[in-house]
């Protein structure tokens, strides 16, 4: 079976192809051999960059850039799994006219994506393809519905039904991903010769059991969240934030220090090198740790956004009073002080989330613990939460750090996992900004 993976819900357009001969509905009675996905091609176009000088995602940008990448990432991605064969033949000889004008009809707002879409399937013969992926939430609508719409499109050119598949959800599954061993020597195999003549690299991955009950802690730029995985996709979220999730704290926090979006990493550089210069430092500038004697499962972060930036006035008041007129005409903290607040910054944020999934961990006698969501490649969160696992005993899956960012992979196993559980295809889904898990 082999699944096409979309995600546009955020700032990153990905396209992926994995491919799988195993049932993954009872993942426990399968042997280590038999639990095998082969990612046959994965395209993933960033564009941070861009964002990056509105100090944050712009929806519609993001959308009008997902709209222009899908197409050439979705090709670029047939390509690598040697699945283009030419075929030229017009579109509305392939689809028949009632059909060309339904995908017009689906892609109305959208016409240079028709005209992209319309030139590839215009080339190239029907991919062998069993099922597409898409997120439909949650993230950012606009960039949400370009994915979607394009999924619908493709869906009715190749007739190929669509599985719309919940983004948090993806952040989940991808911690269950284990390199294969032997992916490493099977890369750069050609395996469809007969297709392709270039070689094709691919990797090959384990989708590890889970003993239930789980507790899953997904922190991303829009998300905290507690989710209790009681069985296989069987989730209930017992913990959310009250206010800020814990990337946007991070990026709000790396404004205040003048660092560029997203500055989540940048912050964890500079605590990591904070915490390594000076081991044994205690923090000049203490920051609150909220919510974290608080009887339930709920976050709250904007405070510690807030006594960030108090500290940094407070700061920049003393120095203006007390040094030279240079440091009045540009109050700049300086790189020792942004250090030491990012430190403590982080700090606080990894003991309130290893404080409450603990107690999550006890009150529902857990025995595995995921982490997932672009935070989870926070050196610090990983490392900690490992050796907490360890310390209580319980199996810890935390996804490669290039996969806990978003990405296509994860929907296109998420969508997987949901088929073979007996999730049927839909036809008529919207993008939900909002959707829950
Ligand atoms: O899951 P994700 O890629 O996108 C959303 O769905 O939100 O998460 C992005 C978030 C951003 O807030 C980014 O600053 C944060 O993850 N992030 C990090 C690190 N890497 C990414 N935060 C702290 N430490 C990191 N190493
Ligand atoms: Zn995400």
């Amino acid at each position: 079976m082999k699944i096409l993976g979309i995600e546009t819900s955020c700032d990153e357009t990905g396209i992926c192809l994995i491919e799988t001969d195993s049932d993954f509905s009872n993942v426990k009675n399968l042997s280590t051999s038999s639990r095998q996905v082969k990612i046959l091609g994965n395209q993933l176009y960033s564009q941070v960059a861009m964002h990056t000088q509105f100090g944050g995602v712009v929806p519609m940008m993001a959308k009008r850039e997902h709209a222009k990448n899908l197409t050439p990432l979705l090709e670029k991605c047939l390509e690598e799994a040697g699945l283009i064969k030419s075929k030229v033949e017009s579109l509305k000889s392939k689809v028949g006219e009632e059909k060309e004008e339904k995908i017009k009809e689906i892609l109305f707002r959208e016409n240079d994506l028709f005209e992209q879409l319309k030139n590839l399937a215009e080339k190239i013969e029907r991919p062998d393809i069993d099922a597409i992926a898409v997120t439909n939430g949650p993230g950012l609508e606009p960039a949400l519905w370009v994915g979607v719409v394009f999924a619908k499109a493709l869906s009715e050119i190749w007739n190929i039904p669509v599985i719309p598949t919940n983004h948090m959800e993806g952040h989940v599954v991808v911690a269950q991903l284990q390199q294969h061993d032997e992916s490493k020597v099977e890369s750069y195999k050609v395996i469809k010769p007969e297709v392709e003549k270039t070689n094709i690299r691919y990797s090959t991955f384990n989708i590890l059991p889970v003993s239930y009950p789980a507790i899953a802690l997904l922190i991303s730029g829009g998300h905290t969240q507690l989710v209790l995985i009681k069985d296989n996709l069987q989730y209930e979220i017992i913990g959310n934030t009250k206010d800020d999730a814990v990337g946007e704290a991070f990026d709000k926090v790396a404004r205040l220090l003048g660092l560029p979006y997203p500055g989540g990493r940048l912050v964890s550089e500079l605590a990591e090198k904070e915490r390594n210069e000076f081991p044994n430092k205690i923090p000049p500038y203490p920051l609150p740790r909220p919510m974290i004697h608080s009887k339930d499962l709920d976050f709250s972060f904007s405070g510690i956004k807030t006594a960030v930036l108090y500290t940094i006035k407070k700061i920049q008041g003393l120095s203006q009073a007390s040094s030279s007129d240079e440091a009045r005409l540009s109050p700049e903290i300086s790189a020792s002080i942004k250090q030491e607040i990012a430190c403590e910054f982080e700090n606080a944020v990894v003991e309130v989330l290893i404080s409450k999934t603990k107690k999550a961990i006890e009150q529902y006698g857990a025995q595995t613990l995921i982490i997932g969501g672009g935070v989870s490649a926070n050196k610090k969160i990983r490392n900690d939460f490992e050796k907490e696992s360890k310390n209580l005993g319980i199996n810890f899956l935390v996804p490669e750090v290039k996969s806990s960012t978003d990405n296509a992979v994860m929907i296109a196993i998420a969508g997987l996992l949901n088929i073979q559980a007996g999730k049927q295809p839909e036809v008529d889904f919207k993008a939900n900004g909002n959707l829950s898990l």
